[in-house]
């Protein structure tokens, strides 16, 4: 299968490299190119420019576009709102006009965040969403680009995200629970965590399998960042003094956040696909690999 990644030198797409690259003739596209892709397969591609994503699309002539550039911290979004529309809205749709033009199947990676956090249990496929900040609004309006424009689509819905090759808001709770510095830890914040080389393993399952649609993607369950931290203290054997229980208003983030926004991999789980670790196993597994963890 001859695929396109947009997004490799990401969190997600760096770990969707290495998963996909030695089972497919796999081309990377951006704006510089990691030092981790080879030359020979890279283009320079910046997706807000529509003639240009059409043509490196064609060029290579894919199977299957993997798309996960974004503009993806909501704080960044909502100081500059039409940037993230333009990466993330506009982008996606160019990408989609050319996947369109040359029929080639399309996996989107989408957000939590395109939901309200109203609801009192975990998000369905089937769930109406509801952004409430600037980045779920351009990620939504992502969505409905490919539903609008496509028919052989995957949108992989997924909710924060950890890995080894990039530091996340999990590196800072280990940072902390390490050198006992406080960190305020919100208690109505409350998603999902998916370990990206999770992700990267279920959307290579995925794609072989043509049977198109909406998935959430994350690993099984649910906590909030307070919950997270006094998890993450006790595996590393800390103690929890460091952690100050929070609400999302002492935190100051300029983009507001839904609050609880766990995705159920409904339609997943409901394919009988092979199950995806719960959260905690995930986290282990990281610590180890990172060498925090013995
Ligand atoms: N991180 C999370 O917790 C999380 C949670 C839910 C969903 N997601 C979604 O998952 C996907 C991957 O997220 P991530 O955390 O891996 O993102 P990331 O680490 O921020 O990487 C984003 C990638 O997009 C590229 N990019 C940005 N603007 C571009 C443009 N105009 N043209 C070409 N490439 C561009 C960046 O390349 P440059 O080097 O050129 O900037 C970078 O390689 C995104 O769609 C995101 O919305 C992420």
């Amino acid at each position: 299968m001859r695929i396109v990644l947009t997004g490799a030198g990401g969190l997600v797409g760096k770990d969707l490299w290495l998963k996909l690259e030695p089972h497919s003739e796999l081309w990377a596209v951006g704006r510089k190119k990691p030092e981790t892709i080879p030359a020979s397969q890279w283009k320079s591609l910046d997706i807000i420019d529509p003639e240009l994503t059409i043509k490196t699309i064609q060029q290579i002539n894919p199977d299957c576009v993997i798309h996960s550039a974004a503009l993806s911290n909501p704080d960044q979004c909502e100081d500059n709102p039409d940037l993230g529309y333009k990466t993330n809205a506009l982008g996606t749709r160019n990408i989609a006009l050319a996947c369109q033009k040359f029929d080639t199947e399309l996996l989107y990676i989408s957000s939590d965040q395109i939901f309200d956090g109203t609801k009192k249990t975990p998000y369905r496929e089937n769930d109406s969403p509801n952004p409430i900040n600037q980045y779920g609004f351009s990620k939504f309006w992502g969505e409905n680009m490919i539903q609008t424009l496509l028919h052989r689509f995957y949108i992989v819905r997924t909710s924060l995200i950890f890995g080894t090759l990039r530091p996340t808001y999990i590196d800072k709770v280990v940072a902390s629970a390490l050198k006992q510095e406080p960190l305020i830890a919100a208690t109505d914040i409350v998603n999902s965590l998916t370990y990206s080389k999770d992700l990267a393993d279920a959307i290579s399952f995925l794609i072989v399998k043509h049977l198109y649609g909406i998935y959430h993607i994350a690993n099984e369950g649910f906590t909030s960042r307070y919950a997270l931290s006094k998890t993450i203290a006790s595996i590393l054997k800390k103690k929890f003094d460091f952690i100050k229980k929070g609400n999302k208003n002492d935190l100051k983030l300029k983009a507001p956040r839904p609050g609880f926004t766990p995705l159920e991999n409904f339609v997943w789980n409901l394919n009988e696909f092979p199950k995806i670790a719960p959260w905690e196993d995930a986290l282990i597994r990281f610590l180890k690999e990172k060498g925090t963890l013995s």
